[in-house]
């Protein structure tokens, strides 16, 4: 695609619309909650929160500038800078390739769970709604037949382009789920028994921080907004010369980290109140939900509008995944956008194909200790999005050279960044990169705190 007919944004709020519909999504509904519970509650909360402020925003005013002054996707942008660097744009390729593929199979379980919510899910007693994922997720064929459908779904918009695909489906569908994220806090929050799930989620415990748990908290940073994997860099190569990327790379986080942290108030409190088991892993929040809509009026509505609302949450993050992966074959391998979309588009299904089955028939074979899903999932997240976040910001504050991404961030200056020097001279060349580097070198044992 030639530089002049590039595709952009229409409007500002075009951009925010779809960096935050790729932000929001499983990532922080699903994700999130399931490792708070995993890695120490409210203390794995803070650190989160924490990373957030210090690399997150950091390393998204990294991305938005990098893309938007190189006009290109992953690989590309590193290439026009240093071509030696491409290989970490390639980190970020792989990472979205493995991440989509048990995305997607988590994106048909919201399929499924929508349609069941509209029959009800009534469960007299709680422990039916565990029998119920477990049953499902584990059945050769249901979860695979929806991710095919989620899949499917994602390739058709992102096949359409840009600017009829990415930004009409993600100005929809984030109030309204907001809305219905307070309302379910509000039923939690109210249950008997919620009080303790609340203070596991509050009242933090040091103590339960280990090296591991603060590496968990920084992929899901990354995880979370969409980053070390070209989905922000890409999208930044698509906006205006004029728009504010301070601005949007703040508002952007804020909203994301808000749709998270009240994802944590709807569940914790209803897992204590149920007592259901906190660290169970990925079936936290689709054992724990159904629950609660089998206790509130009008439950099948509001579980039927919750379960569509995280469906489209989760398409609008899974066309960014997408997105990267194609903008590189194109920008790449000069591959037409309708050949990329597909071909790149089924591989990654097959994987996923293989993700949904080692909930069931193939959980037998593991990798490190981790069925084959959990392991994308820990390895993309984990590994993969922190290493390649690193290596971005690096190469942006030492390569590129912080001063130019300054400029680029600032439209030459014409911007008002208020800590814009702290970001150049401190966060982004110091800050971020070495704290990623302990985090690291603390979960496999070498730091200890
Ligand atoms: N951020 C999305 C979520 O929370 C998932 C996602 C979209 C993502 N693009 C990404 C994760 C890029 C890592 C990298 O659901």
């Amino acid at each position: 695609m030639g530089e002049q007919n590039r595709e952009t944004f229409g409007s500002r709020m075009g951009f925010i619309f779809a960096a935050a519909g790729s932000a929001v999504g499983l990532g922080n509904i699903w994700r999130f909650p399931y490792l708070v519970g995993m890695y120490g509650g409210a203390a794995f909360l803070l650190i989160y929160v924490l990373f957030i402020l210090i690399i997150g925003i950091v390393c998204f005013i990294a991305e938005v500038s990098l893309g938007r002054y190189t006009k290109q996707s992953n690989v590309g942008a590193f290439k026009a800078i240093k071509p030696s660097w491409a290989p970490v744009g390639l980190i970020g390729i792989i990472a979205g390739f493995m991440i989509l593929s048990f995305y997607s199979v988590v994106g048909g379980w919201t399929i499924y769970y929508f349609f069941r919510a509209i029959v009800g899910f009534g469960f007299a007693d709680p422990s039916a709604s565990a029998n119920l994922f477990g049953g499902f997720i584990s059945h050769p064929l249901y979860p695979v037949l929806l991710h095919a459908l989620f899949m499917g779904i994602t390739i058709w918009i992102v096949y359409k382009g840009v600017q009829d695909g990415i930004e009409k489906y993600s100005n929809i569908m984030m109030p309204a789920l907001f809305v219905v994220i307070i309302i379910l806090a509000i039923r939690s929050l109210t249950l008997p028994g919620g009080e303790a799930g609340l203070a596991f989620y509050l009242k933090p415990d040091f103590s339960k921080l280990t090296g591991e748990s603060l590496l968990a908290a920084l992929g899901q940073v990354f995880f979370s907004l969409s980053l070390g994997m070209g989905s922000i860099l890409t999208y930044g190569s698509y906006l205006n010369k004029q728009e504010n990327i301070p601005f949007v790379s703040t508002v952007v986080p804020i909203m994301d980290t808000l749709v998270a942290f009240l994802a944590g108030l709807v569940i914790f409190p209803a897992v204590f109140a149920y007592g259901f088991e906190p660290g169970q892993g990925g079936g936290l929040a689709f054992v724990t939900l159904p629950a609660v809509f089998s206790e509130m009026p009008a439950g099948n509505i509001f579980g039927a509008a919750f379960f569509f609302l995280l469906f489209l949450a989760a398409l609008t993050s899974a066309i960014s995944l997408l997105e990267p992966v194609v903008a590189y074959m194109i920008e790449e391998h000069a591959w037409e956008r309708k050949k990329a979309t597909l071909i790149m588009g089924a591989i990654i299904f097959t994987v996923g194909i293989a993700a949904s089955l080692s909930n069931g028939i193939w959980s037998g074979f593991t990798l490190a200790g981790k069925n084959f899903f959990d392991f994308l999932d820990y390895v993309s997240g984990n590994i993969l999005l922190p290493v390649s976040g690193m290596l971005t910001a690096i190469f942006v504050a030492w390569v590129w050279g912080s001063k130019n991404a300054l400029k680029e961030a600032t439209n030459d200056g014409t911007i008002n960044f208020s800590w814009g020097n702290l970001w150049a001279n401190v966060l982004i060349k110091y800050v971020a990169p070495i704290l990623i580097a302990i985090v690291f070198l603390s979960s496999v044992g070498i730091v200890k705190f």
